[in-house]
């Protein structure tokens, strides 16, 4: 994983120069990162190789960051610019800090953590490139292992159902879809069918799948189908295609147990940042702010779903009639009544981040299960 370039803040995170640092996490290592005075940006060891005071209480100042210990100050590339309580000059030239490779591209800032001699050629996404409008980059910090965000996000059968909202807006008001044609929720995925046959071929960078639903007769009569193709650039990158514009979604594992989900958004429309959030489900302050990029979600609050529940109506699925494909949520007293009957029926597979008692429940006339 340390051999490939990664992101390790977004550009807004160290938004001018000389600002305050930055800790960072990053394959269970800890680095800080910061700004000068130039406005480049660095990448070093968190704690000063001095007495190993931690370098994001440092000071950014005169092109350096400065320990607040003994006054160490160290340049982006590790030199050691002053040591003040250390008068001989010739002793800071022997030495040098741990510094790591940079880049600022796409409005986010890529770091190489990997042996020197292994270092890659940095990578060029589309996004990099084109007005800055046209571009908006969210970092979202999760409680999650890294391999189920990335695994669970690319398996392209929970789109229909967990984003129904945005991907397959007529979902809850059948019989009659009513795809919603905004900017924002594009709809990409406006069909019925939330089983794909997924078609996968291996490429240089891992590889791309075409994700083939059924989609509604044409008017003459023929059969269409949907071809959802996602490209899975190894070992941290998804490109997810919508009709309007493009989400470029980054996994990066800070540690086992946590990961920093960089979101982009880029087509050739400018965006509205605030509708944005609306559509990744970031505007409920109290779980996410662009202030520490912190995702509040836990078991304790059900992972925002209940306080969202008004909002996207979706807490809790099930099928209305056995033979029939015919999907929608639970109302208020469907609800009510699956939770009292927890004991029901079981969810059989899929992930979705609802309780198993209330997924599963049977409703009124029909079976509890559902197929992913
Ligand atoms: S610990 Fe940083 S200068 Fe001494
Ligand atoms: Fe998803």
């Amino acid at each position: 994983m340390r051999r490939y370039w990664l992101p390790v803040c977004t550009s807004e995170q160290l938004p001018k120069p000389d600002c305050d640092p930055l800790r960072i996490r990053l394959l269970g290592e800890r680095f800080v990162a910061f700004r000068d005075t130039s406005g480049r940006p660095g990448l070093l060891e968190e704690y000063c190789m001095h007495r190993r005071a931690s370098l994001a209480l440092g000071r950014v100042e005169d092109n350096g960051i400065r320990c607040l210990y003994h006054g160490w100050k160290f340049g982006v590339d590790g030199t050691i610019q002053e040591t003040p309580n250390h008068c001989d000059e010739r002793f800071r030239k022997r030495f040098k800090a741990p510094a790591f490779p940079v880049r600022e591209a796409g409005g986010m800032v890529w770091a190489y953590i990997g042996p020197a001699d292994k270092q890659p050629p940095f990578q060029k996404y589309e996004f990099f490139d084109g007005p800055a409008e046209n571009r908006l980059v969210f970092r979202i910090n999760r409680p999650a292992n890294y391999l189920q965000l990335f695994e669970g996000g690319t398996d392209s059968s929970h789109v229909g159902i967990l984003h129904c909202n945005l991907a397959n807006p007529g979902w809850k008001t059948k019989p009659e879809h009513v795809p919603d044609t905004s900017d924002y929720a594009s709809v990409a995925l406006a069909v019925d069918d939330n089983a794909p046959d997924i078609e996968i071929e291996h490429t240089e960078y891992g590889y791309h799948y075409a994700a083939k639903r059924t989609g509604p007769r044409s008017e003459n009569g023929t059969e269409t189908n949907s071809v959802r193709v996602t490209a899975v650039i190894l070992p941290t990158c998804r490109i997810i295609p919508l009709t309007r514009y493009q989400f470029f979604v980054f996994e990066v594992p800070q540690d086992d147990v946590r990961t920093s989900t960089y979101v982009v958004a880029h087509g050739p429309q400018s965006f509205d940042r605030k509708k944005m959030r609306g559509v990744l489900g970031l505007d409920n302050e109290r779980l996410w702010s662009e202030k520490d990029c912190e995702y509040r979600v836990s078991e304790e609050n059900l992972f925002g779903q209940r306080s969202l529940e008004d909002e996207y109506g979706l807490v809790g699925l099930k099928r209305a009639r056995a033979g029939r494909r015919e999907h929608r949520c639970l109302n208020g007293a469907d609800r009510r009544a699956a939770q009292g009957d927890a004991g029901g029926s079981r969810r059989r597979g899929g992930s979705l981040a609802a309780s198993p008692a209330r997924v599963g429940a049977p409703s009124r006339g029909g079976t509890g299960s559902f197929r992913t």
